[in-house]
């Protein structure tokens, strides 16, 4: 498969080849000094500028790393993708979508806006995350519903490091006013499934948002998505057919915020960036990626992380795979 999607026809697919691949386009990467790391997250600020990991793992259970690769981080927005596929998985997209647009919002990440439906734009966005962690096991207690999702996260990355960071939680929860201000709004919209708590809603997604991954437990969450919710490293089926997929076409429609219209056309593979400083990216029936480095744009997206994206699209045949 990766042969396949080598740009040289004639070059016999080896494993190496990618490899080496992988690492020039890391290195090239790894020079730019764009962006700025959040702190609008207090816990956020205190990631090094200069991290930089990136981590990949086949369909067939093949992985490459290189950088800051056994550093935890947060998902951040990250999770979106995964608690979306988890919510469909769990309840159907049709009953998803009665909450939640699938349309690409054209504006911040944050914005206090509703599409024409009274409903948020799309479940990448915060105000469509936090609508989709409403529909997850509402009938379990907050702790059950917590360990349900976290046992999720650890079978989609095939038993890899996944932490949790209290310290984070605990800052976003203190500086939420714009999640807070969101969710009212909802409320006052009717947004929230009928009987969801607003507190214990919000306080379930910014658990979710400070669930802390590796780049390469990461790459085997993307994988897992790459691989039609399968986990290439267990076999393990965790997430519908149906749910994977829905959830790359959101990914590659709404994943990158409002740089997801130039990330189609430039890179036009799935994505999910955080602003932890995470971008998962998928290769769909080829592989899952996971890269990270904090420094963001303009746009809450990994500086060094759209980089690496670019040259690896303009090394592999992946685009608009
Ligand atoms: O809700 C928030 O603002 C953060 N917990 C997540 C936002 C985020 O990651 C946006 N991604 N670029």
């Amino acid at each position: 498969l990766i042969g396949q999607a080598l740009k040289n026809e004639f070059v016999i697919p080896e494993w190496r080849v990618f490899c080496s691949t992988i690492e020039k386009i890391y290195v090239e990467a790894k020079s730019n000094t764009d962006g700025k790391v959040a702190n609008y997250i207090p816990q956020l600020s205190r990631y090094r500028p200069n991290y930089w990991g990136v981590s990949v793992c086949t369909v067939d259970g093949q992985r490459y790393s290189i950088g800051d690769t056994n550093v935890p981080f947060c998902l951040q927005s990250c999770s979106k993708a995964l608690t979306y596929a988890i919510a469909c998985t769990e309840k159907g997209a049709d009953h998803v979508h009665k909450y939640v647009g699938q349309e690409p919002s054209g504006r911040s990440f944050n914005e206090l806006s509703l599409d024409h439906n009274k409903k948020p734009h799309n479940p990448m966005i915060n105000a469509g995350g936090i609508l989709t962690t409403a529909m997850i096991e509402p009938h379990l207690k907050p702790a059950d519903r917590f360990d349900f999702i976290m046992n999720e996260y650890q079978r989609m990355a095939g038993g890899d490091f996944i932490g949790f960071s209290n310290a984070t939680y605990l800052s976003e929860k203190d500086t939420a006013d714009r999640n807070f201000a969101l969710s009212y709004y909802m409320r006052e919209n009717k947004c929230f499934p009928e009987g969801a708590s607003l507190q214990e809603t919000l306080e379930l997604y910014f658990q979710l948002c400070s669930i802390e991954v590796t780049v390469d437990s990461g790459a085997v969450m993307a994988a897992t998505l790459a691989n039609g919710g399968i986990c290439p490293t267990t076999g393990d089926a965790i997430l519908d057919n149906d749910a994977a997929r829905n959830t790359l076409s959101l990914m590659h429609s709404c994943g990158m915020y409002d740089y997801s219209g130039q990330f189609a056309f430039k890179i036009g593979l799935p994505a999910k960036s955080g602003v932890g400083g995470g971008i998962l990216l998928v290769v769909p029936n080829v592989c899952g990626i996971m890269t990270w480095s904090p420094p963001l744009d303009e746009l809450g997206n990994s500086c060094r992380g759209l980089q690496f994206c670019e040259g690896l699209v303009s090394n592999f045949n992946f685009h608009n795979y």
